[in-house]
C-alpha cells in the first residue's frame, strides 16, 4: 500500500516538476511534496510508526523518492534560469521614446536676472532683505504716520507675535533703511524682492508681488542723476530709447515725491491703445530720500542727499513679454511659463 503510494508519488510529482513553467511554480511544486506538510514529508516522518521490517523496505524506497524529487528540482531549476524569457524581453521599438523634459524660467526670473545685469553693468551692488518684516522697518523707519492707511489690516498681512510686531512686507523700500544702517555713504544699490499685499485679486491686482528698490546716497545725489539712471535702464531693458517723466507725488519716505511714467515701449509716446493715446506708461514711485528716513538709519541731518523709488516688476514683465493678467505669474500654469 505504502509503497506504491510512493511510486504514485513520485511519478506525479516528476511530470509536474518537468512541466513546470517558471521558477515560481517550480518552488510550488517543491514546497507541495517536499515542504513541512509536503506529501512526500508526511510518509518520511510516518516511518517511525512502522515495524522494523516494513521500514528496512519502505524506508529506502521513501528515501530514493525524496532524492529523486531533488534532483529533478535541481535539473529544471537549471533549465528555467537558463531559458530565455523572449515574451518578457521582447521590445517594440515602434514605442515612443520618454522625452526628457527641459524646464524654462519664469518670467518675473528673467526679468530679475535681466535688471540685475543691467545695474551691475553701472556698478549698483544688489541687496536683499527679509520677506517677513517688522512695523518698524516696513512703516515707522519710513517716516509713516501711526495712521497711515497703508497700516491697516485690509492692506496689509499682520502676523501674529508677542512682543514686536509683524508683517510681511508690503514693499522693499524697508531694505533702504536696513542697509544704511550697516553702510556710510556713498553707495548705490538696488533690492529686488518678493512683497505681499492684502489684495482681492483682478487681472491687474495680485497679493504677491515683485519689486525692486534703487536708492543711491551721496553728497550731491539729485533728481537729473535719478532721471539719467532711469533712462539708461529702460532704454537697455526695453531695446529702444525711452524717456522718462515725472509727476508730483506723495509718499512718507520721500521729499520731494514723483510719479514715474515711461515713454510708451509700444507707440514710443504717439499714443496706442498700450498707453490709451497718452504716450506714456506708469512705472512706480520715486523721490528724494527724506531726511527723516536717514535719521532711522542713524545718519546725521542734512548731511546727504539721495533718491530712491520702487517698480513692480511685474507690471515690467507684462510690458516685455505683452502678458495681459497678472494671475497669470502665480497661477503655477506651465503652458505660461513654457511660452518664454
Ligand atoms: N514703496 C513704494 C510702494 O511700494 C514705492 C516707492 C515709492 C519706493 C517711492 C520708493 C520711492 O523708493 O522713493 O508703493
Amino acid at each position: 500500500m505504502l509503497k506504491e503510494k510512493i511510486k504514485k508519488i513520485e511519478e506525479i510529482s516528476v511530470s509536474e516538476i518537468k512541466k513546470a513553467a517558471n521558477e515560481r511554480a517550480l518552488f510550488d511544486i517543491k514546497v507541495k511534496y517536499l515542504g513541512r506538510k509536503g506529501k512526500l514529508t508526511e510518509i518520511l516522518k510516518s516511518l517511525k510508526n512502522l515495524n522494523e521490517n516494513e521500514r528496512k523496505t519502505i524506508g529506502p524506497l521513501a528515501n530514493q523518492a525524496r532524492q529523486k524529487l531533488e534532483s529533478e528540482i535541481a535539473k529544471r531549476q537549471k533549465e528555467l534560469s537558463e531559458k530565455i524569457d523572449w515574451e518578457r524581453e521582447k521590445i517594440d521599438i515602434t514605442l515612443p521614446g520618454k522625452k526628457t523634459e527641459i524646464g524654462s524660467l519664469h518670467p518675473i526670473t528673467l526679468v530679475y536676472r535681466e535688471i540685475e545685469k543691467i545695474f551691475a553693468s553701472m556698478s549698483f551692488e544688489i541687496v536683499e532683505g527679509p520677506e517677513l518684516e517688522t512695523e518698524w522697518y516696513n512703516f515707522s523707519a519710513l517716516n509713516f504716520p501711526p495712521d497711515h492707511p497703508a497700516r491697516d489690516m485690509q492692506d496689509t498681512f499682520w502676523i501674529r507675535s508677542e512682543k514686536e510686531k509683524f508683517v510681511l512686507r508690503t514693499h522693499t523700500s524697508p531694505v533702504q533703511v536696513r542697509y544704511m544702517e550697516k553702510h556710510k555713504p556713498p553707495f548705490r544699490i538696488i533690492v529686488p524682492g518678493r512683497v505681499f499685499r492684502n489684495e482681492a485679486t483682478d487681472a491687474a491686482h495680485e497679493h504677491t508681488l515683485h519689486q525692486f528698490e534703487a536708492l543711491v546716497v551721496g553728497d550731491d545725489v539729485n533728481v537729473g542723476h535719478f532721471k539719467y539712471i532711469a533712462s539708461q535702464f529702460f532704454s537697455v531693458f526695453f531695446g529702444k530709447k525711452v524717456e522718462i517723466r515725472l509727476r508730483p507725488s506723495f509718499f512718507p519716505f520721500t521729499e520731494p515725491s514723483f510719479e514715474f511714467d515711461i515713454s510708451c515701449t509700444v507707440c514710443s509716446g504717439k499714443g496706442c491703445p498700450s498707453c490709451k493715446n497718452s504716450g506714456w506708461l506708469e512705472i512706480g514711485g520715486a523721490g528724494m530720500v527724506n531726511q527723516n528716513v536717514f535719521a532711522s538709519a542713524g545718519y546725521p541731518e542734512n548731511r546727504y542727499q539721495g533718491f530712491a523709488w520702487g517698480f513692480g516688476i511685474e507690471r515690467l514683465a507684462m510690458m516685455k513679454y505683452k502678458i495681459d493678467d497678472i494671475r497669470w505669474f502665480e497661477s503655477g500654469d506651465l503652458r505660461f511659463i513654457r511660452q518664454l
